[in-house]
Formats: structure tokens, sequence, C-alpha cells
């Protein structure tokens, strides 16, 4: 397959290949606002799992803004052709990928002074997804741009989206029969997944990209699914674009 190109996300240059999901500027400016909230440092590092990683550009991101040593950072995609671009975009970025594919348990601390990025192929959706063996909960960040866009908005877009990016990269409802889901599936997955005792830190953080209208029912989503306290956070043109949640209102306020 060859490459189509590359796309600026931050820091990164990132490589863009069809059908991976290109990654858009709104994704870009709320993952730098997560790396200047957030913090980590090596001697208080962050386990931090990205779901619907595609092109791998959040956690790679945040693997070069934050210290060296300070997160060791797990993507997971359902296509092999994103975890692929991932695997290499990991490359082109200059970050770590643990060379045995196997993630470290999170009680260690990360390899002195690198970031690391293991890209996984799997589905989130999968019952078994939350006891995957290559996963280490608990994780202290959880970061997600899952498939948000509604059946009908998606017959809507122009064919040149359609044609270069995966309909899984973009629908937000793929069962047949539930086309009237609002784009919303995927939150409910998650939100099943951060109830589960130990996959979301105590403490931990977790932050989900929206779409246009939908901020305030992922609140809910999030809110009744155990988490204590959200935030909305608006993209550079106003919209209400990421919510943010934690089981401890205290890491929001
Ligand atoms: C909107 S794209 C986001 C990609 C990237 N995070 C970004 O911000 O550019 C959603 C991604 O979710 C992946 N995906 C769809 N269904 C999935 C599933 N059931 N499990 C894991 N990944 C899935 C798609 O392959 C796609 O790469």
């Amino acid at each position: 397959m060859c490459n189509v190109g590359t796309q600026p996300f931050g820091v990164l240059n990132l490589l863009v290949r069809a059908p991976v999901l290109i990654p858009r500027p709104e994704t870009e400016d709320w993952t730098m606002r997560l790396a200047q909230f957030i913090r980590p440092t090596p001697t208080k590092p962050v386990n931090l799992l990205d779901l619907c990683t595609g092109s791998g550009c959040i956690p790679l991101l945040l693997c070069r803004l934050w210290p060296p040593g300070s997160v060791r950072a797990t993507g997971v995609d359902i296509s092999q052709d994103a975890i692929q671009l991932s695997y290499d975009n990991a490359r082109v970025s200059e970050v770590h990928v643990p060379s045995d594919n196997l993630p470290s348990p999170p009680t260690e601390p990360p390899i002195p002074a690198q970031n690391t990025f293991l890209p996984l192929l799997a589905n989130i959706r999968d019952p078994a997804f939350a006891r995957h063996s290559g996963l280490c909960p608990p994780f202290d960040v959880i970061t997600s741009n899952p498939p948000y866009i509604s059946r009908e908005e998606y017959d809507n877009l122009p064919t040149s989206v359609r044609d270069f990016e995966d309909a899984r990269a973009l629908l937000g409802d793929p069962d047949p029969g539930h086309e009237q889901g609002c784009g919303l599936t995927f939150y409910h997955e998650i939100a099943q997944l951060v109830a589960r005792d130990g996959f979301l830190s105590d403490n931990g953080i977790l932050a989900v990209e929206v779409g246009q209208g939908q901020a305030k029912s992922v609140e809910r989503i999030l809110l009744d699914a155990n988490m204590k306290a959200t935030a909305i956070w608006k993209d550079p043109w106003e919209i209400e674009r990421v919510v943010v949640a934690s089981k401890d209102p205290a890491r929001l306020s």
C-alpha cells in the first residue's frame, strides 16, 4: 500500500494512507489541551489507553509532548490498516514501540527516559475486550475519538470523504438496524468499559471527542456509568467537542 501524504498534527508530521481517517484539526486542538491539563512526569508516569486509535495521532502527540519516561501508551483499533499506519507513525515520530509487542505491567516504570506506544489490533466492542491479554489496566488516562457520525450524516458526506475513509472509522452506529442511534453507540461501549472495576484508575481521566450536538448526551451516558464529574471542552470554532470525565471530581475542578 502506498503513502498518500502527510498531515501536520501538533509537532508531528504524520503519514496518512487510505482508508485510515486523516487526523482532524479539532482533534489536534484538544490533544494539545489535554497535554497541558494532565502533565505527567517520569516520577509520576501515566498508563494511557487510546481507543479507536486510527493513525495513532492522539497517543503519539502526547508521547512527544510529555517528558521522556512519563507515559506508556497503548492504541487499539479494529483495522489492520490503522494498526500498521500507527506503527509506521510511531517510527516517523521517533516514539519507541516495545519490541516484544507486549505492554509491561503498569507498576513498572517506563523504560528509562522513553515514552512508549504499543499498537494493538482489537475490537473494543468485543465482550472479552477488557480482559484482552494485551491490555494492562488500570489506565490513568483513556482517550478516544470514536466513530460518531449518524447514518443520515454519513449518507450526506462528500464522496471524496466516503471514498478515502473506511466507513468503520466514521459510522457511529455500525450495527444493522441501529441506524436511529444518533451516532452514540461507541460512547455506550466506552462507558461500559470505564464502569468496570479496575479499568480506569480511581483518579483517572477519560477524554472523548464528540460530534456536534452530542456532548450533553455523552455526558449523561458517562454519568450513568459511574463517572462522578464531567466537563465539556469547545473546539476553536466554539463547538462542544470533547467530554472529559473522572470518578474523582477533584480532578476536574
Ligand atoms: C474517527 S476514527 C479516529 C481515528 C483517530 N483516533 C483520529 O482521531 O484521527 C475512528 C477509528 O475507530 C476504529 N474503530 C471502529 N470500530 C472499532 C472497534 N469496534 N474497535 C476498535 N476500533 C474501532 C476505526 O477503524 C477508526 O480508525
